[in-house]
């Protein structure tokens, strides 16, 4: 009997021994599993802390960056502007030194050469023309000696003679630049001769083309002289067709009011006038304004 309680007292203690073990290590487990759970909390509260701190970065990265975007939209713009204003800027320089350069140019070029003469405006005995030229004498009349034009015009002249030539056209001068003394002289001679009656197809002494040394008076060796009878030649023809081509016209045809129809009389005014006036049936140059006549004059030689 004793021996049996000391084995159950014995059993007792190993059961309650053992659920003292059992409690203590549930306990350590429990206290375990806790500081697991904790340390993990504690970890996820700085994961969350540190997320939370790099959202705030990221949104104020992302203020920063509109700041910058924003600030790069500006200098954007204020770099257009410039830009814009340094075109204007370089455009306005351009006109300044096109006008300039028009300017200078129109320096260079008389301004008598688009005047209307034959009593309309007068050149002193002064006047001579910038640049003479000798005529190549193939171009001119025999017997009329050395003849002399614009120097630059001298290549639209020749480039008519050699096109009517390629037409089987002989085209020939008979007289081009007058100077004042020497027109004077001649209206002199015709006076002589056809009294009064030489005004009719003389100029005094200023108001001839001819001072100017960009008209010629034409014919052919068939007609060989100033005569009506060159405005019924094929030769005339040819120049009322083609003239222009070259910056020359007519100009007295018949009916003008300051002279007789003189067919063989042809000035240089420039190729864009002597076009405009081909093209226009009711204009003539000494119809024209004379203020719409110097527009051509910057163009004259081109
Ligand atoms: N024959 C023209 C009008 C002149 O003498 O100029
Ligand atoms: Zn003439």
């Amino acid at each position: 009997m004793e021996g049996e309680s000391r084995s159950v007292s014995k059993k007792l203690a190993t059961v309650m021994t053992a659920s003292l073990l059992a409690n203590i290590f549930l306990g350590m487990f429990v206290f375990y599993q806790n500081n697991l759970i904790n340390v993990h909390n504690a970890r996820n509260d700085q994961q969350t802390i540190a997320l939370q701190t790099s959202q705030a970065t990221i949104v104020s990265l992302e203020a920063d960056l509109a700041n910058v975007k924003n600030d790069l939209e500006d200098l954007l713009e204020e770099y257009e502007e410039e830009l814009e204003r340094n075109e204007e800027f370089e455009d306005q320089i351009m006109d300044l030194a096109g006008s300039l350069d028009e300017f200078e140019r129109l320096q260079d070029i008389d301004e008598e050469l688009l005047f209307k003469y034959s009593k309309v405006s007068f050149l002193n005995e002064n006047y001579v023309p910038s640049r003479l030229k000798k005529i190549d004498n193939k171009y001119v009349l025999q017997g009329k000696g050395d003849q002399y034009f614009h120097g630059d015009a001298m290549r639209f002249l020749e480039r008519m003679f050699d096109a009517a030539r390629r037409d089987d056209i002989d085209l020939k001068i008979i007289s081009a630049y007058r100077s004042f003394d020497e027109q004077n002289e001649l209206k002199g001679q015709f006076t002589q001769v056809y009294g009064s009656g030489a005004n009719a197809f003389s100029a005094d002494q200023g108001f001839s083309e001819h001072q100017l040394a960009t008209t010629i008076d034409l014919t052919t060796p068939a007609v060989g002289g100033t005569y009506q009878s060159f405005g019924e030649t094929e030769a005339f023809a040819w120049l009322e067709e083609n003239a222009h081509k070259y910056g020359f016209i007519l100009s007295y045809p018949k009916g003008n009011q300051f002279y007789i129809y003189e067919p063989w009389h042809w000035r240089f005014v420039g190729r864009d006038l002597a076009r405009d006036l081909d093209r226009d049936d009711d204009l003539t140059f000494y119809t024209m304004d004379q203020r719409e006549i110097n527009k051509y004059l910057l163009e004259i030689f081109d």
